[in-house]
């Protein structure tokens, strides 16, 4: 499995990615039907009516209906947090005495009992920044949604995404109390099979959640580990 420390973040490959022409016009094609589909979702419009800060929302509060994995009084970790919608839901569960720490390459804004590291999670530094702030505290529940820009190029864009949630679990390990959860966003392709069997080692059970909110034509699936086994 992938350590932060151990792997080097190919920023310069990246950037040839997302500038190969192949992929700007795709990138445009799919920008334009995310926008047509994201005026009309029924779950965009619901999260403007209950003050969430993204649709996203609804599925972690989907699959905490069916798996009950965050309580009040937990310690939760939100990787890729932002805007925020994730972490508006779990500081909700584990209020009053619970606590959040969340984090994104992105900015997002202020929270109550959400403790927000910014900087890419593939650096060391902020891996360490964010190990900073859980300064020993056994985490209960590690929630990842992570998920890398698009470049239109599948091959880049798999690898990418399973680079992220191997490092998602590699914290998880690093930090989750005995019998703690943890929650991954993972898309389904090359590597998918190989790093189910890695929650799979480190967790008693694991399910495979596909929350109304997913859309359909993605491969996004929602992997479930719990009882971390330390
Ligand atoms: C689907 S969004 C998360 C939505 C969020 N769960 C919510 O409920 O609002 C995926 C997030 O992953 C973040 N992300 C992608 N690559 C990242 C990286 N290398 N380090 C940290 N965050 C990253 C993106 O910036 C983006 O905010």
């Amino acid at each position: 499995m992938a350590s932060v420390a151990e792997v080097a973040y190919n920023s310069a490959f990246h950037s040839q990615i997302q500038s190969h022409p192949m992929a700007r016009s795709n990138r445009s094609k799919s920008s334009a039907r995310w926008l047509d589909e994201h005026v009309n979702d029924p779950y965009v419009k619901q999260a403007q009516i209950d003050g969430y800060r993204s649709r996203a929302s609804y599925k972690l509060l989907a699959i905490n209906d069916k798996d009950k994995l965050i309580r009040p009084g937990m310690l939760v970790m939100d990787l890729g947090s932002a805007p925020g919608g994730w972490s508006q839901v779990a500081s909700r569960l584990v209020a009053p005495k619970g606590r959040v720490i969340a984090s994104d390459i992105l900015p997002m804004d202020a929270m109550a009992d959400v403790e927000f590291i910014q900087g890419d999670f593939t650096e060391q530094e902020v891996f360490e920044r964010i190990m900073a702030a859980v300064d020993g505290a056994p985490v209960d529940v590690v929630i990842s949604d992570m998920a890398p820009n698009l470049s239109g190029i599948a091959s880049a864009d798999q690898a990418a995404s399973i680079y992220l949630v191997e490092l998602a679990l590699d914290m998880a390990c690093q930090v989750l109390k005995p019998k703690g959860s943890f929650v991954a966003k993972v898309f389904q392709g090359e590597g998918y099979e190989a790093f189910v069997r890695q929650v799979r080692e480190h967790f008693d059970s694991l399910v495979v959640r596909k929350p109304q909110a997913s859309r359909a034509r993605s491969r996004e699936v929602y992997l479930v580990g719990k009882g971390f086994k330390g």
